[in-house]
């Protein structure tokens, strides 16, 4: 079994999910009379909620079936009996009678057993040895165990109607050709582990330096389910924490480690928390502290585990200029003003990014003169904190309600936002900040993605950003957009790419939503996850839509593909860009209900990706 160096199941229970090796006669009594020469799939459904909602898959489920975890945590199996991630019905060549069979052992609180047809998300037939099982608590049922020995059916479908490409060749697929090169195994085969024999006489070192440290977490949750050695393997803290930091960057995994309770959580189940979302949830909290006088538009950023709140709009659009910290690291956070000499002139619609881990810089905004394109640095730990302003030569337009985002720790990246006279930009500009005297250098591209304001940009897979809504131009007109543009900055002659689009007139590449697309919005909050994915929520949505619902986008897909990330929990009613900012790459923090034109910015709302890192 995957995921579970901290799961509920003991050793010896999880060893019984796995393939058998040599020895496996050591294995000692097993839960289930289940036990497969072959990798099964795994799922646990809560039994307490409505309509079984799944609430863990394994990677071996991931990869038969080609659903990853997050586009079924919160859904019922069933939609494995739809030919395809688009069928709306059950497939009429699945037995009925065996559905009604698993509803009534549902039903009646018993085990079932049986076999019926299932579908892999490419349409392709499966057939599907289920055992359902279910887990009583005090005095009433709260889980239910399901596990799949999948095997392919015999069935001549034709392609699934549309379907042109199979769906990710990323390097989990790597694994899945393994794993169907060792499947299926005879029952009974006493030499199943022969064509793994080889790399298991490699020294553990090989094995955990050379191989498995290149996986992903993904990979490496598969390979511990291949063998009793490897899963021994893969349960050490050390490999995952390299683990990490290859696949998600040194950066990442720096800020991971200084999240409270990490080190307790372990980097195998940060790892699948991060992978999954399985533990994101919506927390609200009450903090202490004032930030007064009252004002909107204001920009928050994150220093470690403090948040930094700088400026705003006060009354009678009084620009402010003054900064608040609050530590979440505290036991009681609490609002501080803090005395910081020379501030920047006041201003509102700024942006606040954080470079070399303490430092905070404030670009452009609306001060009392009109638009500002000054850069200001602050050293949160400086004794005393003191603003510096940075002269960096050659710098962009003056602007407002632009975005921001750092590269490399060092880099300041600038794009669009709302000029003089109200004229939308669509340029980008680098600051390296790492420079004795910084020289602003605007990023040349033969075609720019429509000019536009309150959209986001995030950077992911090292040094590409995507940029995602805003109000954009549309000819004479401006419309909330919910199109993703990426740039890769590694590249020699950086270009803006359209991944997907809402479908404006003119925009290459646009019209294919890929998923559900969140509806066209500015002014968002948009979360990088470790690995690449981008998570939006928030911000001027049109209509009645949720600006809480959450939308999640791999970009490094091959077909990238929006889809509806369900989080248990209290989400906030609004939620602004520049007022939210993510802490530790786990937590974004929303500041402030608002009750008509005040913010509450003793009430904070916290989406945590990982479980009590909190
Ligand atoms: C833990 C669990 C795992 C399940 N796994 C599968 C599965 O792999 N394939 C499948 O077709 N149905 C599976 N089911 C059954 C469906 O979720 C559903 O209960 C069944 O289709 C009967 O309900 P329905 O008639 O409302 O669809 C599973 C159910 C549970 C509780």
């Amino acid at each position: 079994m995957e995921w579970d160096s901290n799961s509920d199941l003991s050793d010896d229970e999880a060893v019984s999910f796995m393939l058998n090796d040599d020895d496996d006669d050591a294995v000692g009594p097993l839960p289930f009379p289940v036990l497969q020469t072959a990798p099964c799939g795994f799922v646990v459904t809560d039994a307490v909620e409505p309509d079984h909602p799944i609430i863990y898959v394994n990677a071996v489920f991931e990869m038969v079936t080609g659903y990853r975890a997050e586009e079924v945590l919160g859904r019922n199996c069933r939609f494995l009996q739809c030919r395809g991630p688009f069928a709306k019905r059950r497939h009429p060549l699945v037995d009925s009678t065996v559905v009604s069979e698993i509803r009534r052992c549902l039903d009646e609180g018993v085990e079932f057993q049986g076999e019926l047809l299932n579908f892999r998300k490419d349409g392709s037939p499966l057939m599907n040895r289920l055992r359902l099982t279910p887990i009583y608590g005090e005095d009433e049922i709260t889980h239910v165990i399901g596990i799949q020995f999948f095997t392919e059916a015999n069935i001549d479908l034709g392609p699934l109607p549309g379907s042109t490409i199979k769906e990710s060749t990323k390097s989990s697929d790597r694994f899945h050709s393994v794993l169907s090169s060792l499947n299926p195994v005879p029952v009974g085969d006493r030499n199943v582990t022969r064509g793994i024999c080889g790399i298991l006489q490699l020294s553990d070192e090989v094995l955990s330096l050379k191989i498995l440290a290149r996986l992903t977490p993904r990979d490496i949750a598969s390979v511990g389910s291949v063998c009793r050695h490897l899963y021994e393997l893969t349960k050490n803290e050390d490999l995952w924490r390299m683990v990490c930091q290859n696949a998600w960057g040194s950066e990442t995994t720096r800020v991971l480690e200084t999240v409270p309770g990490a080190r307790r959580l372990g980097w195998g189940r940060l790892a699948r928390e991060l992978t999954t979302l399985e533990a994101a949830a919506w927390r609200k909290l009450t903090v202490g502290g004032a930030v007064e006088p009252s004002r909107c538009n204001f920009s928050a950023c994150a220093v470690g585990n403090r948040v930094v709140l700088f400026g705003g709009e006060g009354v009678n659009m009084q620009p402010m200029n003054d900064t608040f910290v609050l530590d979440l690291n505290s036991s009681n956070p609490e609002w501080q003003h803090v005395q910081v000499s020379s501030p920047p002139p006041g201003r509102w619609g700024h942006t606040l990014s954080c470079v070399n881990g303490s430092r905070l810089v404030v670009f452009g905004g609306c001060g009392t003169q009109g638009l500002l394109n000054d850069v200001f640095v602050l050293d949160l730990d400086a004794k005393p904190p003191t603003w510096r302003e940075i002269s960096g030569l050659a710098p962009p337009l003056p602007r407002s309600w632009h975005s921001s985002c750092t590269l490399d720790g060092t880099k300041l990246i600038v794009s669009g936002g709302c000029a003089d006279s109200g004229v939308l930009l669509s340029d980008t500009f680098l600051l390296d900040l790492s420079m004795e005297k910084p020289v602003w250098r605007e990023i040349p591209v033969a075609w720019t993605p429509p000019s536009r304001l309150g959209h986001t940009l995030s950077v992911y897979g090292g040094r590409k950003i995507l940029m995602f809504g805003g109000l954009a131009k549309c000819g004479a007109l401006r419309f909330r957009s919910s199109d993703v543009f990426t740039m890769d900055l590694s590249e020699e002659e950086p270009c803006w790419r359209c991944v997907t689009g809402s479908g404006l007139p003119g925009l290459p590449g646009t019209g294919n939503p890929g998923g559900i697309a969140p509806p066209p919005r500015l002014d968002h909050v948009a979360v990088s996850l470790p690995g690449g994915r981008i998570l939006i929520f928030g911000g001027s949505v049109a209509g009645l839509h949720s600006a809480s619902q959450l939308y999640i986008l791999d970009p490094t897909d091959e077909k990238p593909t929006w889809r509806i990330l369900n989080v248990p929990g209290r989400p906030p009613r609004f939620a602004w860009g520049h007022s939210t900012c993510v802490v530790g790459g786990t937590r974004a923090i929303v500041m402030g209900g608002q009750t008509g034109e005040e913010w509450m910015l003793s009430e904070l709302h916290e989406l945590s990706l990982a479980s009590s890192v909190s």
